[in-house]
């Protein structure tokens, strides 16, 4: 990247006041004086502002947060606080769900600034499975397996769901497993089926599996960000 873009970025100001800064002496690299724009900028160099490091991220990032209720997963929000409450790392703006999760929905949520490997969580094209734990408001009866496992019709929709894999705990206990995660798509499942959810947990990703305590987070491990693929 171009330190001029790298700075306005960085700094917030444009390339013209970026120009000025350059021509100021103001910004080094690796301890050496560089005043032109155009310098190409690697990964592992030291560029500094006025004495001070910019934080220079060339790798990508991935963590789990243990999500609680009343936190929406988007980056902004005008009404309620955003995980990003929880995430104490430079450049946090730069990271974005991988598959979000209801205002009141708890549990695993993914949190990475490499975009092709979130698609390849939330895209339906690779089946990647999604486990929730669910308590519902009515007992849940055993026909149900098999209609979830045959795919449902949502309401508003026109395609049936994938097969989902539906394991009665208790009751009004179970845990979903799908492949896809369509707009509150556990919650309509069971609303399709006279049921309600009362309460939404995400506890696996594919082989991801949440270990934290709620409102903490975790970078992933070497071998969980491979498991995703
Ligand atoms: N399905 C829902 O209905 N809500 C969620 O938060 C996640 C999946």
């Amino acid at each position: 990247m171009r330190l001029d873009k790298f700075l306005s970025h960085h700094l917030g100001i444009s390339r013209t006041l970026v120009a000025r800064e350059l021509k100021a002496s103001y910004v080094t690299i690796d301890d050496h004086v560089i005043k032109s724009g155009a310098y190409q900028i690697n990964s592992g160099q030291v560029i500094k502002y006025q004495d001070n490091i910019i934080e220079h991220i060339d790798y990508k990032r991935y963590f789990m947060l243990h999500k609680p209720k009343g936190y929406v997963c988007s980056t902004d929000d005008p009404d309620y606080p955003t995980i990003a409450y929880f995430i104490d790392e430079p450049m946090a703006e730069k990271l974005h769900a991988a598959g979000r999760l209801d205002l009141d929905t708890t549990g695993l949520v993914l949190l990475t600034d490499d975009g092709q490997w979130s698609h390849r969580i939330t895209s339906p094209k690779h089946h990647c499975e999604k486990t929730y734990l669910v308590t519902l408001a009515e007992p849940l009866s055993c026909d149900l397996i098999d209609i979830f496992a045959k795919g449902i019709l949502l309401k508003g929709e026109k395609n049936l769901t994938k097969p989902a894999k539906l394991n009665i705990i208790a009751p009004t206990h179970a845990s979903l497993t799908i492949s896809e995660g369509r707009y509150h798509q556990v919650k309509r499942m069971f609303a399709a089926v006279g049921n309600h959810v009362v309460s939404l947990h995400r506890q696996q990703i594919g082989l991801i599996t949440l270990d934290i305590a709620e409102g903490e987070y975790r970078p992933l491990t070497e071998a969980e960000i491979n498991s995703i693929n």
